[in-house]
Protein backbone atom coordinates (compact mmCIF):
# COMPACT_ATOMS: atom_id res chain seq x y z
CA UNK A 1 0.00 0.00 0.00
CA UNK A 2 2.10 2.49 0.66
CA UNK A 3 4.73 1.57 -1.62
CA UNK A 4 2.81 3.32 -4.38
CA UNK A 5 2.71 6.82 -2.86
CA UNK A 6 6.31 6.81 -2.45
CA UNK A 7 7.96 8.53 -5.30
CA UNK A 8 9.63 5.80 -8.02
CA UNK A 9 12.93 6.79 -6.81
CA UNK A 10 12.42 5.61 -3.31
CA UNK A 11 11.49 2.51 -4.17
CA UNK A 12 14.72 1.35 -3.40
CA UNK A 13 14.26 1.43 0.12
CA UNK A 14 11.82 -1.56 0.06
CA UNK A 15 14.67 -3.56 -0.69
CA UNK A 16 17.95 -4.26 1.86
CA UNK A 17 20.84 -1.64 1.19
CA UNK A 18 23.70 -4.26 1.07
CA UNK A 19 26.18 -2.87 -0.09
CA UNK A 20 29.29 -2.62 2.88
CA UNK A 21 32.66 -2.06 2.81
CA UNK A 22 35.50 -4.67 3.02
CA UNK A 23 37.89 -4.83 5.63
CA UNK A 24 40.28 -1.95 5.91
CA UNK A 25 42.33 -2.19 3.15
CA UNK A 26 45.16 0.02 1.83
CA UNK A 27 44.28 -0.17 -1.50
CA UNK A 28 41.80 2.20 -2.53
CA UNK A 29 37.87 -0.04 -3.34
CA UNK A 30 36.00 -0.10 -6.40
CA UNK A 31 32.41 -0.63 -5.31
CA UNK A 32 29.55 -1.46 -7.77
CA UNK A 33 26.56 0.92 -7.17
CA UNK A 34 23.08 -0.07 -5.85
CA UNK A 35 21.76 -1.04 -9.24
CA UNK A 36 18.06 0.65 -7.85
CA UNK A 37 20.15 4.12 -7.22
CA UNK A 38 19.36 7.18 -9.31
CA UNK A 39 21.64 7.54 -12.80
CA UNK A 40 23.83 9.99 -10.23
CA UNK A 41 25.10 6.97 -8.99
CA UNK A 42 26.09 4.98 -11.89
CA UNK A 43 29.97 6.08 -11.63
CA UNK A 44 32.70 4.12 -9.74
CA UNK A 45 33.12 4.83 -6.33
CA UNK A 46 36.46 5.25 -4.71
CA UNK A 47 37.05 5.05 -0.94
CA UNK A 48 39.75 4.58 0.44
CA UNK A 49 41.61 4.35 3.45
CA UNK A 50 45.19 5.27 3.96
CA UNK A 51 47.85 4.98 6.51
CA UNK A 52 50.66 6.42 4.09
CA UNK A 53 52.79 9.11 5.14
CA UNK A 54 51.40 12.33 3.98
CA UNK A 55 54.06 14.08 1.61
CA UNK A 56 54.53 17.71 2.42
CA UNK A 57 55.67 19.24 -1.20
CA UNK A 58 57.15 22.05 0.71
CA UNK A 59 59.53 20.16 2.78
CA UNK A 60 62.88 19.83 1.48
CA UNK A 61 62.75 16.72 -0.30
CA UNK A 62 59.89 15.93 0.53
CA UNK A 63 60.07 14.29 4.06
CA UNK A 64 57.60 12.80 5.39
CA UNK A 65 55.55 14.40 7.88
CA UNK A 66 55.96 13.29 11.88
CA UNK A 67 53.02 11.14 12.87
CA UNK A 68 50.92 9.54 10.46
CA UNK A 69 47.65 10.13 9.43
CA UNK A 70 44.96 7.85 8.34
CA UNK A 71 43.51 9.56 5.49
CA UNK A 72 39.97 8.51 4.40
CA UNK A 73 38.87 10.08 1.16
CA UNK A 74 35.33 11.50 0.40
CA UNK A 75 34.69 11.14 -3.26
CA UNK A 76 32.60 13.97 -4.84
CA UNK A 77 33.97 14.82 -7.73
CA UNK A 78 35.82 18.53 -7.64
CA UNK A 79 34.09 18.80 -4.51
CA UNK A 80 36.55 15.58 -2.88
CA UNK A 81 38.04 16.48 0.34
CA UNK A 82 40.33 14.21 3.06
CA UNK A 83 39.74 13.38 6.24
CA UNK A 84 42.62 13.10 8.15
CA UNK A 85 42.67 11.05 11.63
CA UNK A 86 45.33 10.50 14.09
CA UNK A 87 47.12 11.94 17.13
CA UNK A 88 48.78 15.25 17.61
CA UNK A 89 47.57 16.38 13.82
CA UNK A 90 47.15 19.72 15.28
CA UNK A 91 50.99 19.90 15.82
CA UNK A 92 51.37 19.57 11.87
CA UNK A 93 50.69 22.77 10.44
CA UNK A 94 51.68 21.24 6.99
CA UNK A 95 47.97 19.23 7.17
CA UNK A 96 45.56 22.33 7.71
CA UNK A 97 47.94 25.00 6.10
CA UNK A 98 47.76 23.41 2.38
CA UNK A 99 43.60 23.55 2.58
CA UNK A 100 43.71 27.15 3.62
CA UNK A 101 42.88 29.63 0.76
CA UNK A 102 43.79 33.36 1.00
CA UNK A 103 45.54 35.26 3.73
CA UNK A 104 42.74 35.76 5.94
CA UNK A 105 41.05 32.68 7.84
CA UNK A 106 38.24 32.99 10.59
CA UNK A 107 38.27 30.48 13.52
CA UNK A 108 34.02 30.11 14.49
CA UNK A 109 34.39 28.21 18.21
CA UNK A 110 32.60 29.09 21.30
CA UNK A 111 33.62 29.63 25.15
CA UNK A 112 33.87 25.98 26.28
CA UNK A 113 36.76 24.83 23.36
CA UNK A 114 38.36 28.34 23.21
CA UNK A 115 40.56 28.30 25.96
CA UNK A 116 41.34 24.28 25.62
CA UNK A 117 42.47 24.66 21.50
CA UNK A 118 42.51 28.35 19.80
CA UNK A 119 45.61 28.62 20.33
CA UNK A 120 46.52 25.68 19.22
CA UNK A 121 44.67 25.66 15.83
CA UNK A 122 45.90 29.66 15.55
CA UNK A 123 49.28 28.42 15.97
CA UNK A 124 48.70 25.52 13.41
CA UNK A 125 47.50 27.96 10.99
CA UNK A 126 49.86 30.64 11.09
CA UNK A 127 53.46 28.97 12.08
CA UNK A 128 56.28 29.70 9.49
CA UNK A 129 53.29 31.42 7.45
CA UNK A 130 53.25 34.84 8.46
CA UNK A 131 50.65 36.43 5.39
CA UNK A 132 48.14 34.57 7.10
CA UNK A 133 46.01 36.44 9.79
CA UNK A 134 43.46 34.40 11.89
CA UNK A 135 40.14 36.19 13.46
CA UNK A 136 38.18 34.26 15.80
CA UNK A 137 34.75 34.38 16.77
CA UNK A 138 33.62 32.75 20.35
CA UNK A 139 29.94 31.28 20.33
CA UNK A 140 27.79 30.86 23.39
CA UNK A 141 27.74 26.89 24.30
CA UNK A 142 24.92 25.26 23.24
CA UNK A 143 22.49 23.26 21.23
CA UNK A 144 20.32 26.09 21.70
CA UNK A 145 22.48 28.54 20.22
CA UNK A 146 22.35 26.83 17.48
CA UNK A 147 20.18 29.75 16.04
CA UNK A 148 19.75 32.89 13.52
CA UNK A 149 21.31 34.83 16.41
CA UNK A 150 24.26 33.42 16.79
CA UNK A 151 24.98 32.97 13.32
CA UNK A 152 24.64 36.86 12.84
CA UNK A 153 27.43 36.98 15.25
CA UNK A 154 29.96 35.15 12.89
CA UNK A 155 28.78 37.48 9.58
CA UNK A 156 29.03 40.63 11.88
CA UNK A 157 32.50 38.90 12.57
CA UNK A 158 33.34 38.19 9.07
CA UNK A 159 31.72 41.80 7.85
CA UNK A 160 33.70 43.81 10.49
CA UNK A 161 37.03 42.29 10.12
CA UNK A 162 36.28 42.50 6.10
CA UNK A 163 36.90 39.38 5.41
CA UNK A 164 36.79 38.29 1.58
CA UNK A 165 35.85 36.26 -0.90
CA UNK A 166 39.43 34.51 -0.74
CA UNK A 167 38.67 34.17 3.06
CA UNK A 168 38.54 30.43 4.76
CA UNK A 169 36.19 29.48 7.87
CA UNK A 170 37.61 27.31 10.42
CA UNK A 171 34.95 25.13 12.56
CA UNK A 172 36.57 24.14 15.74
CA UNK A 173 34.22 22.71 17.95
CA UNK A 174 31.18 19.86 17.96
CA UNK A 175 28.74 19.17 15.68
CA UNK A 176 27.31 22.60 17.20
CA UNK A 177 30.21 24.36 15.81
CA UNK A 178 30.29 22.59 12.55
CA UNK A 179 27.05 23.23 11.75
CA UNK A 180 26.64 26.66 12.40
CA UNK A 181 30.25 27.75 10.41
CA UNK A 182 29.39 25.26 7.77
CA UNK A 183 26.33 26.96 7.04
CA UNK A 184 27.77 30.36 7.60
CA UNK A 185 30.80 29.53 5.07
CA UNK A 186 27.70 28.65 2.40
CA UNK A 187 25.99 31.33 2.97
CA UNK A 188 28.89 34.46 3.24
CA UNK A 189 29.23 36.10 0.18
CA UNK A 190 27.87 33.14 -1.35
CA UNK A 191 30.30 30.78 -0.62
CA UNK A 192 34.17 30.67 1.05
CA UNK A 193 36.39 27.93 1.27
CA UNK A 194 35.55 26.57 4.84
CA UNK A 195 37.53 23.26 7.17
CA UNK A 196 36.07 21.17 9.84
CA UNK A 197 38.47 20.78 13.23
CA UNK A 198 35.70 18.61 15.12
CA UNK A 199 36.54 17.67 18.90
CA UNK A 200 33.56 15.87 19.90
CA UNK A 201 33.22 11.96 18.52
CA UNK A 202 29.89 12.74 17.63
CA UNK A 203 31.77 15.37 15.06
CA UNK A 204 34.34 13.50 14.51
CA UNK A 205 32.44 10.34 13.58
CA UNK A 206 29.41 11.87 11.90
CA UNK A 207 28.87 15.16 11.62
CA UNK A 208 32.05 17.03 10.14
CA UNK A 209 31.53 14.63 7.41
CA UNK A 210 28.82 14.81 4.44
CA UNK A 211 28.60 18.67 3.82
CA UNK A 212 25.06 19.09 6.24
CA UNK A 213 25.08 22.34 7.62
CA UNK A 214 22.58 24.44 9.69
CA UNK A 215 20.75 25.97 12.42
CA UNK A 216 17.39 24.98 14.24
CA UNK A 217 14.02 26.86 13.96
CA UNK A 218 12.01 26.91 17.13
CA UNK A 219 10.00 24.70 15.51
CA UNK A 220 12.25 21.95 14.15
CA UNK A 221 15.89 20.96 14.00
CA UNK A 222 17.83 21.73 11.44
CA UNK A 223 15.03 23.23 9.05
CA UNK A 224 17.40 26.23 7.78
CA UNK A 225 20.58 25.00 5.93
CA UNK A 226 22.94 23.75 2.60
CA UNK A 227 24.84 20.78 1.62
CA UNK A 228 28.52 22.60 2.09
CA UNK A 229 31.47 20.52 1.61
CA UNK A 230 34.55 21.25 3.40
CA UNK A 231 37.95 21.75 1.89
CA UNK A 232 39.33 19.23 4.80
CA UNK A 233 38.14 17.46 7.83
CA UNK A 234 40.74 17.42 10.24
CA UNK A 235 40.37 14.92 13.45
CA UNK A 236 43.28 15.31 16.77
CA UNK A 237 42.24 12.54 18.59
CA UNK A 238 44.12 13.64 21.17
CA UNK A 239 41.21 16.51 21.69
CA UNK A 240 38.65 13.48 22.68
CA UNK A 241 40.77 13.45 26.18
CA UNK A 242 39.11 16.77 27.74
CA UNK A 243 35.39 15.39 25.91
CA UNK A 244 33.09 14.92 29.09
CA UNK A 245 31.93 11.08 29.48
CA UNK A 246 28.48 11.37 28.15
CA UNK A 247 29.08 13.24 25.13
CA UNK A 248 31.63 10.59 24.52
CA UNK A 249 28.72 8.09 24.71
CA UNK A 250 26.49 10.38 22.84
CA UNK A 251 29.17 9.76 19.93
CA UNK A 252 29.09 6.03 20.41
CA UNK A 253 25.41 6.06 19.92
CA UNK A 254 26.75 7.45 15.91
CA UNK A 255 29.09 4.53 15.61
CA UNK A 256 26.61 1.49 16.94
CA UNK A 257 24.49 3.45 13.79
CA UNK A 258 26.62 2.45 11.40
CA UNK A 259 27.13 -1.07 12.25
CA UNK A 260 23.41 -1.77 12.80
CA UNK A 261 22.48 -0.22 8.81
CA UNK A 262 25.57 -1.08 6.80
CA UNK A 263 28.60 -2.66 8.50
CA UNK A 264 28.04 -5.91 10.94
CA UNK A 265 31.81 -6.55 11.02
CA UNK A 266 31.88 -2.93 12.59
CA UNK A 267 29.02 -4.13 14.85
CA UNK A 268 30.90 -6.72 16.01
CA UNK A 269 33.92 -5.46 16.69
CA UNK A 270 32.34 -2.93 19.01
CA UNK A 271 30.40 -5.24 21.10
CA UNK A 272 34.33 -6.69 21.42
CA UNK A 273 35.63 -3.19 22.23
CA UNK A 274 33.31 -1.36 23.76
CA UNK A 275 35.05 -1.14 27.84
CA UNK A 276 37.93 0.25 25.45
CA UNK A 277 36.19 2.72 23.52
CA UNK A 278 34.84 4.06 26.79
CA UNK A 279 37.42 4.07 28.38
CA UNK A 280 39.38 6.09 25.61
CA UNK A 281 41.89 3.79 24.60
CA UNK A 282 43.46 5.58 21.65
CA UNK A 283 43.72 3.22 18.72
CA UNK A 284 40.29 1.75 19.98
CA UNK A 285 38.85 5.41 19.42
CA UNK A 286 41.18 5.76 16.10
CA UNK A 287 39.43 2.40 14.73
CA UNK A 288 35.94 3.70 15.75
CA UNK A 289 36.64 6.76 14.08
CA UNK A 290 37.94 5.94 10.89
CA UNK A 291 35.73 3.06 10.41
CA UNK A 292 32.73 5.71 11.02
CA UNK A 293 34.14 7.90 8.51
CA UNK A 294 34.47 5.39 5.67
CA UNK A 295 31.08 4.42 6.00
CA UNK A 296 29.57 7.52 6.04
CA UNK A 297 32.33 8.83 3.00
CA UNK A 298 30.47 6.01 1.02
CA UNK A 299 26.86 6.96 1.83
CA UNK A 300 27.44 10.15 1.03
CA UNK A 301 29.63 9.53 -1.98
CA UNK A 302 27.09 7.93 -3.51
CA UNK A 303 23.75 9.78 -2.67
CA UNK A 304 25.50 13.56 -1.57
CA UNK A 305 21.59 15.07 -0.84
CA UNK A 306 19.83 12.21 0.41
CA UNK A 307 17.94 10.71 -2.28
CA UNK A 308 17.28 7.70 -0.52
CA UNK A 309 20.16 6.09 0.83
CA UNK A 310 22.11 8.50 2.79
CA UNK A 311 18.56 8.48 4.55
CA UNK A 312 19.32 5.28 5.81
CA UNK A 313 22.23 7.57 8.18
CA UNK A 314 18.69 8.14 10.19
CA UNK A 315 18.34 5.51 11.84
CA UNK A 316 16.64 6.20 15.44
CA UNK A 317 16.57 10.28 14.89
CA UNK A 318 12.92 10.25 13.68
CA UNK A 319 11.95 9.33 17.00
CA UNK A 320 15.40 10.58 18.61
CA UNK A 321 14.55 14.25 16.64
CA UNK A 322 10.63 13.73 18.56
CA UNK A 323 12.44 13.15 22.06
CA UNK A 324 14.79 16.18 21.90
CA UNK A 325 11.92 18.32 20.23
CA UNK A 326 9.46 16.93 22.55
CA UNK A 327 11.75 17.32 26.05
CA UNK A 328 13.33 20.75 24.84
CA UNK A 329 16.64 21.26 22.96
CA UNK A 330 19.23 20.11 25.36
CA UNK A 331 17.58 18.29 28.10
CA UNK A 332 19.12 15.41 26.45
CA UNK A 333 22.21 15.13 24.09
CA UNK A 334 22.01 14.27 20.91
CA UNK A 335 23.19 10.74 20.76
CA UNK A 336 21.24 10.18 23.98
CA UNK A 337 17.55 10.52 22.29
CA UNK A 338 19.39 9.05 18.75
CA UNK A 339 20.20 5.80 21.35
CA UNK A 340 16.21 5.78 22.40
CA UNK A 341 15.34 6.38 19.03
CA UNK A 342 17.31 3.39 17.68
CA UNK A 343 15.81 1.26 20.17
CA UNK A 344 12.15 2.35 19.63
CA UNK A 345 13.16 2.01 15.63
CA UNK A 346 14.82 -1.83 16.36
CA UNK A 347 11.51 -2.52 18.29
CA UNK A 348 9.60 -1.69 15.66
CA UNK A 349 11.40 -3.82 13.07
CA UNK A 350 11.45 -6.81 15.33
CA UNK A 351 7.11 -6.13 15.64
CA UNK A 352 6.58 -5.83 11.58
CA UNK A 353 8.74 -9.30 12.15
CA UNK A 354 11.59 -7.80 9.97
CA UNK A 355 14.62 -9.05 12.21
CA UNK A 356 14.98 -11.85 14.75
CA UNK A 357 15.32 -11.87 18.74
CA UNK A 358 18.72 -11.42 18.87
CA UNK A 359 19.41 -8.40 17.07
CA UNK A 360 16.87 -6.80 19.26
CA UNK A 361 19.08 -8.29 22.07
CA UNK A 362 22.02 -7.30 21.06
CA UNK A 363 21.12 -3.69 20.15
CA UNK A 364 19.53 -3.29 23.75
CA UNK A 365 22.76 -4.80 25.22
CA UNK A 366 25.27 -2.98 23.15
CA UNK A 367 23.48 0.75 23.99
CA UNK A 368 23.43 -0.15 27.79
CA UNK A 369 27.24 -1.10 27.83
CA UNK A 370 28.42 2.43 26.79
CA UNK A 371 25.72 3.36 29.02
CA UNK A 372 22.97 4.93 26.83
CA UNK A 373 19.57 5.36 27.46
CA UNK A 374 17.46 2.33 26.01
CA UNK A 375 14.00 4.27 26.29
CA UNK A 376 12.85 7.80 25.58
CA UNK A 377 12.17 9.93 28.81
CA UNK A 378 8.97 9.44 30.79
CA UNK A 379 7.48 12.49 29.61
CA UNK A 380 7.25 11.49 26.49
CA UNK A 381 3.95 11.38 25.39
CA UNK A 382 2.45 9.04 22.38
CA UNK A 383 0.53 12.39 21.32
CA UNK A 384 4.03 14.36 21.58
CA UNK A 385 5.51 11.41 19.15
CA UNK A 386 2.83 11.67 16.75
CA UNK A 387 3.01 15.88 16.75
CA UNK A 388 6.57 16.09 16.07
CA UNK A 389 7.20 13.34 13.76
CA UNK A 390 3.90 14.91 11.82
CA UNK A 391 6.62 17.24 10.46
CA UNK A 392 9.77 15.36 10.36
CA UNK A 393 11.24 16.05 7.01
CA UNK A 394 11.18 12.61 5.59
CA UNK A 395 7.65 12.72 5.02
CA UNK A 396 6.50 13.06 1.88
CA UNK A 397 2.59 12.85 0.66
CA UNK A 398 1.70 12.72 4.11
CA UNK A 399 3.54 9.47 4.57
CA UNK A 400 6.27 9.01 7.22
CA UNK A 401 8.76 6.86 6.12
CA UNK A 402 11.16 5.47 8.55
CA UNK A 403 14.32 3.78 8.80
CA UNK A 404 14.14 0.36 9.53
CA UNK A 405 16.59 -2.44 10.45
CA UNK A 406 15.38 -5.54 7.84
CA UNK A 407 16.75 -8.97 7.37
CA UNK A 408 20.14 -9.87 8.79
CA UNK A 409 22.37 -7.60 11.25
CA UNK A 410 24.14 -4.77 8.94
CA UNK A 411 20.50 -3.92 6.51
CA UNK A 412 18.01 -1.66 6.72
CA UNK A 413 15.51 -0.18 4.77
CA UNK A 414 13.88 3.40 4.18
CA UNK A 415 10.33 3.15 3.94
CA UNK A 416 6.67 4.32 4.29
CA UNK A 417 5.21 0.62 3.45
CA UNK A 418 4.84 -0.43 7.04
CA UNK A 419 2.10 -1.62 8.85
CA UNK A 420 0.53 1.22 10.74
CA UNK A 421 -0.29 -1.09 13.66
CA UNK A 422 3.67 -1.92 14.50
CA UNK A 423 4.42 1.95 14.48
CA UNK A 424 1.30 2.36 17.45
CA UNK A 425 2.46 -0.35 19.29
CA UNK A 426 5.71 0.49 19.59
CA UNK A 427 4.57 3.97 20.51
CA UNK A 428 2.23 2.61 23.38
CA UNK A 429 4.76 0.14 24.34
CA UNK A 430 6.95 3.25 25.11
CA UNK A 431 5.08 5.77 26.81
CA UNK A 432 2.59 5.91 29.61
CA UNK A 433 -0.15 8.12 28.10
N1 LIG B 1 25.65 17.82 9.98
C1 LIG B 1 25.42 16.57 10.28
O1 LIG B 1 25.47 15.69 9.42
C2 LIG B 1 25.13 16.21 11.71
C3 LIG B 1 25.19 14.87 12.11
C4 LIG B 1 25.01 14.57 13.46
C5 LIG B 1 24.77 15.59 14.36
N2 LIG B 1 24.70 16.88 13.93
C6 LIG B 1 24.47 17.99 14.86
O2 LIG B 1 25.54 18.02 15.79
C7 LIG B 1 25.09 18.60 16.99
C8 LIG B 1 25.56 17.76 18.14
O3 LIG B 1 26.96 17.75 18.11
P1 LIG B 1 27.82 17.43 19.41
O4 LIG B 1 27.30 16.21 20.03
O5 LIG B 1 29.23 17.50 18.99
O6 LIG B 1 27.44 18.62 20.41
P2 LIG B 1 28.12 20.03 20.74
O7 LIG B 1 28.68 20.67 19.55
O8 LIG B 1 27.10 20.80 21.51
O9 LIG B 1 29.32 19.64 21.71
C9 LIG B 1 29.05 19.03 22.93
C10 LIG B 1 29.69 19.74 24.12
O10 LIG B 1 31.06 19.39 24.20
C11 LIG B 1 31.86 20.56 24.25
N3 LIG B 1 33.12 20.20 23.61
C12 LIG B 1 33.35 20.03 22.30
N4 LIG B 1 34.58 19.54 22.11
C13 LIG B 1 35.14 19.42 23.32
C14 LIG B 1 36.40 18.96 23.78
N5 LIG B 1 37.30 18.46 22.93
N6 LIG B 1 36.64 18.98 25.10
C15 LIG B 1 35.71 19.42 25.98
N7 LIG B 1 34.50 19.84 25.61
C16 LIG B 1 34.22 19.83 24.30
C17 LIG B 1 31.04 21.59 23.53
O11 LIG B 1 31.43 22.90 23.85
C18 LIG B 1 29.65 21.24 24.04
O12 LIG B 1 29.46 21.77 25.32
C19 LIG B 1 23.59 18.69 16.90
O13 LIG B 1 23.24 20.03 16.65
C20 LIG B 1 23.25 17.83 15.70
O14 LIG B 1 22.10 18.27 15.01
C21 LIG B 1 24.88 17.20 12.63
ZN1 LIG C 1 22.72 12.05 14.54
Amino acid sequence: MAASLSPPSLRPSLRPYSARLSPPSPAALFLRPPTTGSSDHRRPLRISARSTPVMDPTLKGGAPLPAVPTVVDVDLGNRSYPIYIGSGLLDQPQLLQRHVVGKRVLVVTNTTIAPLYLEKVTEALTVGNPNVSVESVILPDGEKYKNMETLMKVFDKAIETRLDRRSTFVALGGGVIGDMCGFAAAAFLRGVNFIQIPTTLMAQVDSSVGGKTGINHPLGKNLIGAFYQPQCVLIDTDTLNTLPDRELASGIAEVVKYGLIRDPEFFRWQEKNMQSLLARDPSALAHAIKRSCENKAEVVSLDEKESGLRATLNLGHTFGHAIENGIGYGQWLHGEAVAAGTVMAVDMSHRLGWIDDTIQERVLAILQQAKLPIAPPEIMTVEKFKDVMAVDKKVADGLLRLILLKGPLGSCVFTGDYDRKALDETLRAFCKC
